[in-house]
């Protein structure tokens, strides 16, 4: 973290769990937890379904509730999808885009992802953009020319103003949801790789204040070995995000 020159986010991401009754107990949960926590940003990404009432109990909070997906269309004739106008009518500032899980099982492209991101920026939302080398490719010592191209691909057209808004959240996928974790000096060096291609595209000032997070099996146990790392601002949190005390442990690593 430097919290002097970026904020720190530490997000959930619920996936695909939690009913709108299940999201609110466990938001009447972890809401007492992280009262105070002011040192970092509180997300959960929940399910479309779930929004409201998650929202609804984490009034008065500075907890946030956030979206999983937006698609890049405004309207029309996209079954199944939501817009980001839609989700800014329900209040959602943030939204993840890019998950490593909807570019493997749902066909998404950095081209998509790309659409998608512009979509949601310019409707005023904060985007959490995913993105992360597979294991072959950490295996084969390319991390650093994919992390390059997807940053490049994925804020293709987005502008210095624009990545105000932008969180990016370096996820390895081999680390999703496998109880694998980066050591603390892949993810400060990955989210160094990517500062720097930000530095390219956009200058030294943006690279230095977007947040970037690391993502990928973060827990209770290891938060605080990677939030100590300074390129790291963050966290993007799948299964320890479904636990309220597992959660506030990360939350209170980043204080
Ligand atoms: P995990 O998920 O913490 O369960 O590995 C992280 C993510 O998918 O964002």
């Amino acid at each position: 973290m430097n919290p002097a020159k970026r904020r720190t986010v530490i997000a959930g991401n619920w996936k695909m769990n939690f009913t709108p009754d299940e999201a609110r107990a466990f938001i009447r949960e972890v809401k007492p937890l992280v009262a105070g926590k002011d040192k970092c940003d509180i997300v959960f990404c929940a399910p479309y379904v779930t929004i409201a009432s998650a929202q609804d109990e984490a009034k008065g909070s500075k907890i946030s509730i956030g979206a999983e997906n937006v698609h890049f269309a405004e309207k029309g004739a996209y079954t199944g999808e939501v817009s980001a106008k839609m989700l800014t009518a329900c209040g959602v500032k943030y939204v993840i885009i890019g998950h490593s899980e909807r570019r493997q099982y749902f066909g998404e492209t950095d081209e998509t992802v790309n659409a998608r991101t512009k979509a949601a920026l310019a409707a005023g939302m904060t985007v959490i953009l995913c993105l992360g080398e597979v294991k072959e490719q950490r295996l084969s010592g390319i991390t650093k020319e994919v992390v390059s191209m997807q940053t490049k691909l994925d804020l293709a057209g987005v502008s210095a103003e624009e990545m105000k808004r932008v969180i990016i959240a370096y996820e390895p996928v081999w680390a999703i949801g496998t109880g694998l974790t980066a050591t603390p000096e892949q993810a400060d060096e990955t989210c160094g790789q990517i500062r720097e291609v930000l530095a390219e595209l956009y200058g030294t000032e943006v690279a230095e204040s977007t947040t970037i997070q690391y993502g990928g099996s973060m827990n209770e146990k290891n938060a605080a070995e990677l939030l100590a790392k300074p390129n790291v601002d963050g966290g993007l949190i799948g299964g320890a995000s479904l636990v309220a005390e597992k959660f506030k442990a990360i939350v209170d690593a980043a204080q």
